[in-house]
């Protein structure tokens, strides 16, 4: 093997880059296409994806890696050229999303476990050969402050899942990025920040345990972890309550090891998952690099000023380029509101 697991790491939490998710699921773009009145089709999906690959600024300048769905790792740009490719060619990695998603999980009403371990080997084999360099699973815990939920066997099971998956990658050449979700924009959305400490904390040392036991090389990989904050409902913590808390769940509980850890947005507004990654890397000192892997958060303005249009397709690369300026800064601790107005 050509390239170290440790080096891939490294490059994707190089200092002012961050990841950017556009792994949607054919379902879950449907939804972000019908937001803008779009149907989904191969050559939407194409077109859409095709459009944010080619923002060069972003791509080379504050996009490490990008999460990429099957159908986009193997797709053709317009001119007949791989995306993939044209990740490449920027300077930035290919990356697969592998899970098959979080299904209902039996005997435990309310939760799910994610799916996908069955035949990963061969498909690892086929992905790496397509470009990709590193992969995302993405196990779901749900968090309810009124009930019982997470349950430690889906906790246990989501995190057995995680620590499998991302001993095959290794195997395979790729690096994982582990993301036990929790739920940050889940139903009811009432619990405290406190309670999402409470869970959070006890979900990574579960996880990080059963990547010790599955013999996960932590130099090797990518925690992609929610920030800990108040439920959709019950949001009331400041940037700086976010960012304190956050910090520690993450210090009591994340190797060194690690070479970096990079955030999900899970609903937030993307101004605010800016905010909250900016205070954390300018008031801590951190072992890890610590940075944005975000989906809504960085296409959200984007897909609104491209809407579908080929003439637009200037405005909505414009839109990305920003956002992702916006989260290079944050990266560095140093993003101000003052400089969202100059958009
Ligand atoms: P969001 O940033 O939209 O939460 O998506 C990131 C992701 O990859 C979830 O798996």
């Amino acid at each position: 093997m050509t390239e170290r697991l440790e080096d891939i790491a490294v490059k994707m939490v190089a200092d002012g880059k961050g990841i950017l998710a556009a792994d949607e699921s054919t379902s879950t773009i449907k939804k972000r296409f019908d937001s803008i009145n779009l149907e989904s089709t191969e050559t939407s999906r194409r077109d859409y994806r095709e459009m944010l690959f080619r923002s060069d600024e972003a791509m080379k300048n504050y996009i490490s890696g990008v999460i990429l769905y099957e159908e986009t790792l193997f797709q053709k740009a317009a001119d007949g050229s791989q995306l993939a490719d044209i990740i490449k060619a920027a300077g930035s990695l290919p990356g697969i999303k592998v899970d098959t998603g979080a299904k209902p999980m039996a005997a435990f009403p309310g939760e799910t476990i994610t799916e996908g371990l069955d035949g990963l080997r061969e498909r690892l084999a086929s992905y790496y050969k397509a470009g990709a360099r590193f992969a995302k699973w993405r196990g779901v815990i749900a968090i309810d402050g009124a009930s019982a939920l997470p349950t430690f066997g889906s906790i246990k099971a989501n995190s057995q899942a995680l620590a499998r998956y991302a001993a095959l990658c290794q195997e395979a050449g790729i690096v994982p990025i582990v993301e036990p979700e929790v739920l940050m924009d889940g139903q009811p959305g009432s619990h405290s920040i406190d309670k999402c400490a409470e869970v959070t904390e006890f979900v990574l040392r579960t996880v990080f345990n059963d990547l010790y036991d599955a013999r996960v090389k932590l130099e090797g990989m990518i925690l992609k972890p929610n920030m800990v904050i108040d439920g959709k409902n019950a949001r009331k913590a400041s940037v700086e309550e976010v960012a304190e808390k956050t910090v520690r769940v993450l210090k009591a509980t994340v190797p060194s090891a690690v070479p970096g850890i990079a955030f999900l947005s899970g609903g937030q507004s993307s101004e605010e998952a800016t905010a909250h990654l900016s205070a954390m890397n300018a008031n801590y000192d951190l072992p890890w690099g610590l940075t944005y892997s975000y989906g809504r958060a960085l296409q959200e303005d984007a897909l609104k000023a491209w809407g579908g249009k080929p003439e637009n397709v200037a405005a909505g690369q414009r839109a990305f380029t920003h956002r992702a300026q916006m989260n290079s800064l944050a990266a560095k601790g140093s993003w101000k509101k003052e400089l969202e107005k100059a958009a």
